[in-house]
């Protein structure tokens, strides 16, 4: 059922058009790393004050209020520009383990930060006050995201349809 849908979505316009024009693919790819660029750099500014190695001076909801916006908005530009990319050749994520290992990973890491985002709005002091926590989460959610990383560029070499 997948291969054949994989075979429907790339015989469509939507699909040649992005396979045939010349400069679409590598300029999706582009915005793609500039977006990974930004929620990366976000999550460690993030991630890095729930552990207690930087930004001392500064309340754990003062760096929740300026990296997350940065954070919500990279992954909407990701889902854009990885779906275009799936559009483009759907046989090389669809039919490929690792890319669903990597959507796994990051739908996991979401609820994380979205619940992460939900508890510092409800109580700015949660966090401040449950620093085990605090450090756990954010081991935890770096190691995602860096298996996130990995996986997208894993699925290059993985075998696929
Ligand atoms: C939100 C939904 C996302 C979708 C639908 C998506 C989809 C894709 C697709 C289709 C590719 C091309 C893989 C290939 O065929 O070689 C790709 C590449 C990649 N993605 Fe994503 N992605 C998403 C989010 C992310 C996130 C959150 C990260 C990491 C923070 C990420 C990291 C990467 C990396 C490192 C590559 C390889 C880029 C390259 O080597 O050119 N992606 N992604």
């Amino acid at each position: 059922m997948i291969p054949a849908f994989c075979d429907w979505l790339s015989s469509t316009a939507v699909s040649m058009v992005i396979q045939n024009v010349y400069w679409i693919i590598p300029t999706v790819q582009t915005v793609h790393i500039l977006a990974i660029a930004t929620v990366m750099a976000s999550i460690v500014m993030l991630d890095f004050r729930l552990l207690g190695v930087s930004a001392h001076g500064q309340t754990i909801p003062d760096v929740a209020h300026r990296f997350l916006p940065w954070v919500w908005t990279a992954v909407a530009v990701l889902f854009t520009s990885g779906s275009l990319l799936i559009i483009a050749e759907p046989g090389r994520d669809l039919l490929n383990t690792v890319f669903y290992l990597k959507m796994s990973l990051l739908a996991c890491v979401l609820v994380i930060t979205f619940g992460f985002q939900v508890l510092v709005r409800r109580d700015g002091e949660f966090w401040e006050h449950r620093r085990a926590i605090a450090r756990i989460t954010a081991v935890v959610s770096l190691s995602l995201w860096v298996g996130i990383v990995i996986c997208g560029r894993w699925i290059a070499y993985a075998a696929h349809g």
